[in-house]
């Protein structure tokens, strides 16, 4: 099964795909994550994402797509994939749907995730992650079991993203308006799109995506 989370900033996305990726095989892939492992390595793409994710601006289309492109194309993904922050404009939709018919993979469930605006700035501030195995969590709503550790790797280091700020979240925020909301009449039209609360406990969450996943 090939689905795709979409939701703004700060709905859950990463926390969502991480678990279905843990109960069902299926591969998350992560542009945010792939774009970071970039900046990281200090490569051209990194390069050249760095300055436009550190102020919440998208990346170039082509950048994006070709990175995907070589993803989906690897075989761990003959299972199922997570597409978690892709696609996040018309021009990556379609260059997606090329993609899928040159692989003769289809896509499932476009899955929204419908959440409070209000609620995103404090979700996005307060996230952080294990700087060792990328396990997420959140200063109120996901704390690690033992203060200061790892639930899933024991480490003692954790990092928080540098477009992680209020006046960041601003530009992102807008950017999802503009530029990746439109994407939800363009899967409604297909029969794809199913919406969740994305509100809920993450818990609740997780049960209403496995609900909208059934018979796909
Ligand atoms: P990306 O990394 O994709 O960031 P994003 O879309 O802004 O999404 P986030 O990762 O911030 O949020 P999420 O929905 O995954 O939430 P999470 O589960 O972590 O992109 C970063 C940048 O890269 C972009 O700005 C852009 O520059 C570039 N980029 C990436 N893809 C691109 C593309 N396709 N095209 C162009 N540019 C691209 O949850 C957030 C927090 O809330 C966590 O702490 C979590 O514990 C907590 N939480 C989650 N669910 C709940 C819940 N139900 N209740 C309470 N707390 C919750």
């Amino acid at each position: 099964m090939n689905i795709i989370l979409l939701g703004p900033p700060g709905a859950g996305k990463g926390t969502q795909a991480q678990r279905l990726q843990q109960d069902r095989g299926m591969v998350q892939l992560s542009t945010g994550d792939m774009l970071r492992a970039a900046v990281a390595s200090g490569s051209e793409l990194g390069q050249k994402a760095k300055g436009l994710m550190e102020r919440g601006e998208l990346v170039p289309d082509d950048l994006i797509v070709g990175l995907i492109e070589n993803r989906i194309a690897q075989p761990d993904c003959a299972n199922g994939f997570i597409l978690d922050g892709f696609p996040r404009t018309e021009a990556q939709a379609r260059a997606l749907d090329k993609m899928l018919d040159k692989t003769g993979k289809k896509l499932d469930r476009v899955v929204e995730m419908e959440v409070d605006e209000k609620a995103l700035t404090e979700r996005i501030v307060g996230r952080f992650s294990c700087a060792k195995c990328g396990a997420g969590y959140h200063d109120k709503f996901k704390r690690p079991k033992v203060d200061g550790v790892c639930d899933v790797c024991g480490s003692t280091e954790f990092s928080r993203r540098k477009d992680d700020n209020a006046e960041t979240m601003k530009t992102r925020m807008a950017a999802y308006r503009a530029q990746t909301e439109p994407l939800l009449p363009y899967y409604s039209a297909r029969g794809v799109l199913r919406k969740v609360d994305g509100m809920a406990q993450m818990d609740e969450v997780y049960r209403q995506i496995s609900g909208v996943l059934v018979g796909t």
